[in-house]
């Protein structure tokens, strides 16, 4: 029985190793057996310390002058050829590589170490009932958030980027409902319905300017920073953090259109909805989240170290009050 135990014991390692290495990922709302929690046994890089999404605690934000105007190129002009919308089963994403010798769309400055590329846009959203951004402002969660994904152009691919803490730099942007529609916003949701089923992808209409995804010009000065990881497995820990502070705004109906059009990949017998596709915010451990140079003051940041002493003789009368 002994010997018979122990050799069962070595041929089931390996496989249940093989399993793990070539499984799946995925989000709770689609299996909670391969959802977030168990990425780490995936990819053990999921489980390191530098990871992302995380939650944005104003009160402990630290001004860096440093983080000024991030210099946008070719995001105010609509490039020639075409963007493919895909649904990779993850998310709904739009890639932005554009054909050898064409003009590039890159940002730099902004305190980020060299010039960097878009190679591609996605989202994370919520469903009927829930917000779904990854990244988190006070412990909120907001109801969704634009990644477009650059690689720092001294990396030829991906795989080398992934092995530097530069290697890439992600602008991450919330969105807040808003009463009217957002119609910079209509080319990609009008892809939608021809993404419904995972794998599909569409030749938008149009391509347009990036920029009008993002929030209004006059805000783009004020953002936090961080450093951490991709949000999805591999995880890997080569991604200089953007968020920007202001939300874009999009309609509730633009919003639902993202929650209930497409679809998971297919398992069982009914496809089931794309909802929920973030992944929880992350230790922040050792890290600091840095605000920009123009992002909103709050106290805990060196411009107002005084503030709560001078608060102090204010509090006072009111402090015996529960
Ligand atoms: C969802 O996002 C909205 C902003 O559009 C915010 O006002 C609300 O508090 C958020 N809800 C939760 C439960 O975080
Ligand atoms: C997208 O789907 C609509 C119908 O839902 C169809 O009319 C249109 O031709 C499709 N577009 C492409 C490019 O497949
Ligand atoms: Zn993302």
């Amino acid at each position: 029985m002994g010997p018979l135990g122990l050799g069962v014991t070595f041929v089931t390692l390996p496989l249940v190793i093989r399993a793990a290495a070539g499984g799946q990922w995925c989000y709770d709302s689609q299996d909670p057996k391969c959802g977030p929690s168990h990425w780490k046994e995936l990819k053990a890089t999921c489980g390191g310390d530098k990871q992302s999404p995380v939650n944005i605690d104003r009160r402990w934000l630290q001004r860096d002058g440093g983080l000024g105007d991030i210099i946008f190129e070719g995001y105010d002009q609509a490039p020639p050829g075409k963007w493919r919308l895909l649904n990779d089963g993850h998310t709904v994403m739009l890639s932005l590589e554009s054909e050898p010798g064409a003009e590039h769309i890159a940002i730099s400055g902004g305190g980020l170490p060299g010039r960097y590329r878009a190679l591609q846009l996605h989202f994370h959203w919520g469903s009927p009932s829930r917000n779904g951004s990854e990244h988190t402002v006070d412990g909120q969660q907001l109801p969704m958030e634009l990644h477009i994904v650059h690689i720092n152009v001294k990396y030829r691919t991906l795989g080398e980027a992934k092995g530097h803490p530069s290697g890439l730099a992600v602008l991450g942007c919330f969105f807040q409902v808003s009463e009217a529609a957002n119609s910079n916003y209509n080319t990609i949701i009008g892809g939608l319905r021809n993404i419904s089923h995972a794998g599909q992808a569409v030749d938008l209409a149009s391509t347009f300017r990036l920029g009008t995804l993002l929030p209004h010009i006059a805000q783009l000065s004020r953002y936090y920073r961080y450093q951490g990881s991709l949000t999805t497995p591999d995880c890997s820990e080569a991604v200089i953090w953007t968020v920007f502070e202001e939300p874009v705004g999009i309609s509730r109906e633009q919003l639902q259109a993202f929650v209930s059009t497409v679809h998971f990949p297919a398992s069982g017998a009914a496809p089931l909805k794309m909802t929920n596709n973030f992944r929880p915010p992350q230790p922040l451990r050792s890290r600091k989240v840095f605000s920009s140079r123009d992002a909103t003051a709050s106290c805990g940041c060196p411009r107002c170290p005084f503030a709560p002493l001078l608060l102090l003789p204010l509090l006072g009368p009111f402090s015996s009050s529960p």
